[in-house]
């Protein structure tokens, strides 16, 4: 079966790290998606021309790079190895997603005391990522010899496979069930939305620029506030100062109170609990904060 090419074709993570808030972020951007049975490797967008392939993280960059999805979403830990072992770029970057942060590290045992870098050198260190951690050691000037594992590599030090292990950590607690601790960081990771860079023609292009927006807006929304507050228009400079990620706020005078105004604006950055104190030291009063649902730049 030859894909639909009228069709865009994004490979989302089939069962990972990734999966649930790939797809939430898909649902959020307004597509209704036709999952099916949890052993579906395909879903159809019912109102936007967007398939999903569920395919193993690993497996992303191949699809992307050679143009059989279009797009995919994939940790930059997976995209970055991929990349490395590549003459010329295949696959875009085109937007940070800010979910599935985790950093690619090296463990050691925890009985291990004094850790320095020197000590990696003439060892053995189990990875995934063995052209990440050659770049690491190349960088620091250690020649180690690296053990390329598929899985479970907190089990090698145990094996007596390695003495070090190089994978991801994000709560910590793999590294910790196996009596490891960190020692190294080798490369921060998010998910990110890729596409290949196979030509594509027009009408490719103008639905990913859609779908792209779409994704734009959503990451915009999650963080973003509307706040409305009223203010002494002596205090006006000092309060949009205190603003945080708001350009341009809209001032309209109050009626029947001379020398106030009410000031309107989106911010683009988390409005804490200190930011409204000093919004009201500053002169502020009946300050509402307010969730964004639905935001296009
Ligand atoms: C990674 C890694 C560890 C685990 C660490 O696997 O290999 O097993 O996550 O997470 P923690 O610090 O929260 O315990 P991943 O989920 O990427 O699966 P995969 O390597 O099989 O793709
Ligand atoms: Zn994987």
């Amino acid at each position: 079966m030859s894909p639909d090419r009228t069709r865009l074709h994004i490979a989302v993570q089939k069962s990972g790290r990734l999966s649930e808030q790939s797809l939430a972020l898909l649902k959020s951007s307004g597509l209704r998606i036709n999952q099916g049975g949890k052993h579906r490797l395909s879903a159809r967008a019912e109102n936007f021309p967007l398939d999903i392939m569920f395919v193993r993280d690993d497996d992303i960059p191949t699809f992307v790079a050679e143009g059989i999805c279009e797009l995919g979403i994939v940790g930059q830990n997976v995209l970055a190895e991929y990349a490395l072992g590549l003459a010329k770029p295949r696959i875009e970057e085109i937007a940070r997603l800010g979910y599935g942060r985790c950093s690619l590290k090296i463990a050691a045992p925890e009985k291990l005391a004094g850790f320095q870098i020197e000590m990696l050198a003439k060892q053995r260190i189990a990875t995934s990522y063995p052209r990440l951690l050659q770049r690491f050691l190349d960088s620091q000037g250690i020649e180690a010899e690296t053990v390329t594992m598929r899985g479970a590599v907190e089990l090698a030090p145990r094996l007596g496979i390695a003495s070090f292990v190089c994978d991801l950590v994000s709560t910590g607690a793999t590294l910790e069930a196996n009596g490891l601790a960190p020692v190294a960081d080798v490369f921060d990771s998010e998910a990110v939305l890729v596409r290949t860079r196979q030509p594509l023609d027009g009408a490719h292009a103008e639905k990913i620029d859609a779908l792209r927006t779409r994704i734009d807006g959503v990451i915009a929304t999650a963080e973003s506030k509307y706040i409305v507050l009223n203010a002494p228009e002596s205090a006006l400079a000092a309060i949009t100062a205190i603003l945080p990620g708001a350009d341009a706020p809209t001032v309209v005078p109050l009626v029947g109170r001379p020398g106030h105004v009410a000031v309107q604006a989106v911010c683009q950055e988390s409005v804490f609990w200190e930011t409204l104190e000093r919004l009201k030291g500053a002169g502020a009063s009946a300050i509402l904060v307010m969730p964004i649902e639905k935001m296009m730049m």
